[in-house]
């Protein structure tokens, strides 16, 4: 870019900023189109996206299934309100009880709502609602992320993301991730209604725990009848080579919540509840406009039958392999985390931020979580070609730092 292309570019990014709350650190690129693994800038640059739209573009950006299936359900009607019934909404519902639940005399039912906060929300009402005014506490981990809608923040383990916007809802116990002793002190209190867990902390610089943990917690909650609440919102729908995470350690959880990629892109959050504890609700308890939208419902339909077709599962598997194995090679990089291309990348000196910068002016976006700790979240489709194309600029960004 000559100094001219440089000055209006600017121009365009303050222009684009300028009646935006300023609550998002934006790299300052303006994207005009996207397609598969790859973004388009309006200066006709090309990079290829490892963050897929953070966890949620798994299928690809502009995916033509799921837009046609979109185009056909509005076609027909988009939105109704909840007073109506229709089958594509009802249809979803049991296509995510039917993978979620392991038993085959209860499939469970689904609430719908619109991003990952607001499935969030909906558990911790509803646990409250099972837990019938007697038991209310929740424990959830210290370094997770729920979302930053006021219950979901206060479930949130961070003090320093909670403490601009005291007080929170109260009633939340935090514990360390992975410390098995805490949580057993932690649902010995007879307040206690819920866990609720991460299988991996994503925002949290994707943190794995150690193995045996989750068997535990979830050994634990079923001896003090503690209900066992699993977010899937950033590691289901395939991004950990299973459709859910939780199925990596057999785990049979009571409540699970999801949203990012069930809609790769569409708006839609689910909170999946086993029967007994959904029905605790009560019509007028809990309700959103937009919540099991038509169309969004149609977008995760059509998610659920494309990564079914396409092997997609599978695929996670071998490139994941394929791409930890090379990242491990490099000279910065100390170990990698996660599960799946849900990866933490995690460096042996503090320039997590300095490659993520030099990435992207070489057309691979990155995300750092910390100094130290870059997510690396490709399109669940992305192939071994794209692969070797990112890990070559990772590589010759980093190869002087
Ligand atoms: C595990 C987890 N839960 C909840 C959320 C919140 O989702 P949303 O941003 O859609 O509200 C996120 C977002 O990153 C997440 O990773």
């Amino acid at each position: 870019m000559d100094k001219d292309d440089i000055y209006e570019s600017k121009v365009l990014v303050d222009d684009l900023r300028s009646a935006l709350m300023p609550t998002y650190g934006d790299y300052g690129v303006v994207i005009k189109k996207a397609e598969g693994c790859r973004l388009f800038d309006v200066n006709d640059n090309v990079y290829l996206d490892f963050l897929a739209g953070v966890s949620v573009v798994s299928l690809g950006h502009a995916n033509q299934v799921v837009n046609q299936a979109v185009v056909d359900q509005i076609s027909n009607f988009g939105h109704l309100s909840n007073f109506f019934l229709n089958e594509t909404t009802s249809k979803l519902a049991h296509r995510i009880a039917s993978y979620v639940s392991s038993d085959t005399s209860d499939k469970g039912k689904v609430f719908f709502s619109n991003s990952g906060a607001e499935a969030n929300e909906t558990a911790i009402k509803l646990v409250r609602r099972y837990g019938g005014g007697q038991r209310y506490k929740i424990v959830t981990c210290l370094n997770s992320f729920h979302g930053r809608t006021m219950g979901a923040l206060a479930a949130t383990g961070q003090p320093g993301k909670q403490m601009p916007f005291q007080p929170l809802p109260p009633g939340f116990i935090y514990v360390e991730f992975d410390n098995v002793e805490q949580m057993r002190d932690a649902v010995s209190d007879p307040l206690v209604v819920a866990v609720m867990v991460e299988i991996i902390q994503g925002e949290g610089g994707v943190v794995d725990a150690s193995p045996g943990y989750f068997e535990e917690v979830e050994r634990l909650c079923k001896e003090r009848e503690v209900l066992l609440v699993v977010d899937e919102v950033q590691t289901g729908m395939g991004r950990t080579g299973q459709m859910f995470a939780f199925s990596h350690f057999g785990l049979d959880p009571d409540v699970v919540t999801l949203s990012k990629a069930l809609g790769n892109g569409f708006p839609i959050g689910a909170t999946w509840a086993r029967t007994s504890v959904a029905n605790t609700f009560v019509p007028g308890d809990h309700g959103s406009t937009f919540g099991g939208s038509p169309s969004s419902s149609a977008a995760a339909l059509a998610v659920f039958d494309e990564i079914e077709r396409r092997g997609i599962l599978d695929h996670v598997v071998e490139v994941s392999d394929y791409l930890r194995s090379r990242l491990i090679e490099l000279d910065i990089v100390h170990i990698v985390s996660g599960m799946g291309l849900l990866l933490g990348v995690r460096l042996k000196r503090p320039v997590a931020k300095e490659i993520v910068a030099r990435s992207l002016r070489c057309g691979l976006v990155l995300n750092a979580l910390s100094d130290r700790i870059i997510r690396v979240a490709p399109p669940l489709v992305v192939s071994k070609d794209e692969i070797d194309e990112a890990l070559a600029v990772f590589s010759k960004v980093s190869s002087d730092l």
